[in-house]
């Protein structure tokens, strides 16, 4: 297995590596954020708090746009992502908004090798579950990273979507497996990239599912109190084709209103030593 999974994080790495670039030019958080803004939700703002003088860990930061909204936003960001086009990205990015920063290139599950400091706040968002090949070991790093009385916080979309297809526009059927299985799944179709409709990624991805009670135990194990869990009817991408614009950045889906749900978020606390 572990051949698969290198070879399955080598595709990954080289997919992000590919559209890096036609994210900078595709993604409109650039453009807010060189407009002076920051493209962070009101959902994590409310639910993170004030960040102000904060050392904050993002996991696998992409191109740095939400790393770069939290040092707006007054916290001392590090962003990690393996992709060295997408650090490479974030830093220029950094650059040209004269934002403090730091941005590593490494692999989540490599951190602990090159990063030797613990932070107030670990953060990660926006399609990051389905990369990583093993959670309980990715808790453990974050529950590493953190200081006593640090949270973690996550938003991602729910993982009861990734059961759905809409092929009959509109109505979702119940096509993939929501359980985990050690075999990430391959997606090698031509669909177009999440962010630019009018380009279609060369690389294929390998991705894995893991369930919500995956997330939580694997939190749960690494020793970190849960302080809030949310579902929300809202999404950061439109993931299928009959979702309509819920503001200019978010979709959500009318005709399954208060039916289900698209997004999650949770809180978790390390505890303080005793
Ligand atoms: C969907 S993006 C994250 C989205 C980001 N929040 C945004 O809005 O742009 C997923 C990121 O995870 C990174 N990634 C995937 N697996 C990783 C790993 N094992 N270690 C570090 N980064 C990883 C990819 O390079 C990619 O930049």
């Amino acid at each position: 297995m572990e051949n698969t999974y290198k070879k399955a994080e080598k595709c990954n790495e080289e997919l992000w590596d590919e559209i890096a670039p036609i994210h900078v030019k595709s993604y409109r958080e650039v453009d807010i954020l060189k407009e002076g803004g920051i493209v962070l939700d009101e959902i994590e703002l409310r639910e993170i708090g004030d960040v102000n003088g904060k050392t904050l860990l993002h996991l696998q930061c992409h191109i740095g746009t939400d790393t770069l909204s939290w040092a707006r936003q007054g916290a001392l960001v590090t962003g990690v992502d393996f992709s060295a086009q997408s650090i490479a990205c974030a830093r220029q990015l950094q650059q040209e908004l004269q934002l403090e920063a730091t941005f590593l290139l490494a692999n989540v599950y490599k951190l602990r090798t090159i990063l030797h400091e613990q932070f107030d706040i670990v953060y990660t968002s926006r399609g990051v579950l389905c990369w990583l090949r093993d959670l309980d070991e990715w808790a453990q790093i974050i529950a590493h990273f953190l200081k006593s009385e640090g949270i973690f916080y996550i938003m991602e979309s729910h993982p009861i979507c990734n059961i759905f297809d809409d092929t009959k526009p509109g109505e979702l059927t119940i096509t993939h497996p929501y359980f985990h299985t050690s075999e990430p799944t391959l997606w090698d179709g031509s669909d177009p990239d999440y962010a630019d409709d009018t380009y279609v990624p060369q690389h294929p991805s390998y991705e894995w599912d893991w369930s919500l009670s995956d997330i939580l135990n694997a939190l749960l194990k690494a020793g970190l109190h849960l302080e809030s869990f949310n579902e929300y009817e809202r999404l950061f991408f439109k993931r299928f084709p009959s979702m309509v614009n819920y503001s200019e950045r978010w979709f959500h889906f009318p005709q399954y209103a208060r039916k289900l749900p698209l997004l999650f978020t949770l809180k978790a606390r390390k505890p303080g030593m005793r």
